[in-house]
């Protein structure tokens, strides 16, 4: 079962080819990340913009380094939410418009669940351009009932699947995605965007005790909040310069120094790593799950997965890097497990964006 996956819910133009959900063939991602940096987060009608011209080069570029041509693919799968409308609409309009023409089964992707299903690639075609992701993937794909951890931009959330397609939320984030709050934190104390890999890389240099964050105590036993946190960091850079709540904060880029930076960086990022491992460790106690997979772009934390390894008391098996972040190889695997188990196939002629879908 060989499936082309597209990948277009925010700011990556993604393809890849995956085979029968486990070997990946191809991975293609064009990122319109450094048009944004400027506006210090994602502008939709820019990204937009960008997945129309990325679109078609980023699909022909993952058939050919596949060494797939259109004969060789079985189905096509698409993320359709949740994401940006105008950006997910490119991704989508693209893939209906391949399967029709090219009489192809079309599967449409949940977005978050692709993320989870990253972990199941554990074979790299002898391909040049996956030979950097040598050795970063598992060895061996994940056992249910698996505990997914599901860190990223748009999503924080704690899942348990029992089975494919057979899976609970256990909780979620009620108001900012914990990769949203890197990228706040990060725009107040001046680092560029995407805040995920400026804090990390600042916070090496600081104290991660030097200021007490508080953790939100929340009614669901797995939600989570991140707004209350960033509030804090907000306050807490504010007092470093000595002044009071009423201080834009944009001003306070150019009034901190270096070293009061690193040590709100280190907190923050401690405090916001130690949030999602807590209640990860409270789920792995409850439910004892045979695997645990942490997904999404703020799965690339090395902070993150040196203190889950710290405290879990099973191995965990870290997928690669780059498919941690926004990728089509993730859409693709489980596009194939939705092939391999006879799952419905999406209607070419009427498959609609789900900007708002939920897990
Ligand atoms: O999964 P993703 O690519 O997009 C969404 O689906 O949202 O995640 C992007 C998020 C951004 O918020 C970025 O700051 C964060 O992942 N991120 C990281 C790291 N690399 C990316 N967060 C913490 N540490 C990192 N190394
Ligand atoms: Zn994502």
């Amino acid at each position: 079962m060989i499936v082309l996956g597209i990948e277009s819910s925010c700011d990556e133009t993604a393809a890849a080819v995956v085979e029968d959900g486990y070997k990946l063939r191809s991975n293609v991602v064009a990122s319109s990340m450094d048009l944004h940096a400027a506006y210090g987060g994602v502008v939709p009608e820019i990204a937009a913009r960008s997945h129309i011209e990325a679109v078609m080069p980023v699909i022909n570029q993952a058939l050919e380094q596949a060494d797939c041509t259109w004969d060789d693919i079985d189905a096509i799968a698409v993320t359709y939410g949740a994401g940006l409308g105008g950006s997910l609409l490119i991704g989508v309009l693209s893939a209906r418009t391949l399967a029709i023409t090219k009489s192809k089964p079309l599967y449409a992707i949940n977005h978050v669940e692709g993320h989870v299903y990253a972990n199941f690639l554990t074979e790299l075609a002898d391909t040049p351009q996956l030979e950097f992701m040598k050795g970063q993937l598992p060895a061996k794909q994940p056992e249910f009932p698996l505990l997914a951890l599901i860190v990223s931009g748009g999503h924080s959330q704690l899942a348990l699947f029992r089975g494919h397609f057979d899976y609970t939320l256990l909780g979620q984030t009620q108001d900012d995605a914990i990769g949203e709050a890197f990228d706040k934190v990060a725009k107040i104390i001046g680092l560029p965007y995407p805040g995920g890999p400026s804090v990390e890389k600042k916070a090496v240099e600081g104290n991660p005790h030097a200021y007490q964050f508080p953790k939100a105590k929340m009614a669901g036993k797995y939600d989570f909040s991140f707004s209350g946190l960033k509030t804090a960091v907000l306050r807490a850079a504010q007092a470093a310069i000595g002044e009071d709540f009423t201080f834009a904060s944009k001003g306070l880029p150019e009034r901190l120094n270096e070293a009061q930076k690193a040590d709100i960086a280190a907190s923050f990022q401690r405090v916001a790593i130690e949030t999602v491992v807590d209640k990860a460790l409270v789920a792995f106690e409850e439910f004892a799950p045979k695997s645990v997979v942490i997904a999404g772009g703020v799965a690339a934390s090395p902070a993150l997965r040196q203190h889950l390894a710290e405290r879990l008391p099973i191995p965990i098996d870290y997928t690669a890097f780059k498919l941690c972040t926004d990728n089509g190889a993730m859409i693709a695997t489980l596009g194939c497990f939705k092939a391999m188990h006879e799952q419905p196939t999406a209607d070419p002629y009427t498959l609609d964006i789900a900007p708002n879908l939920s897990m």
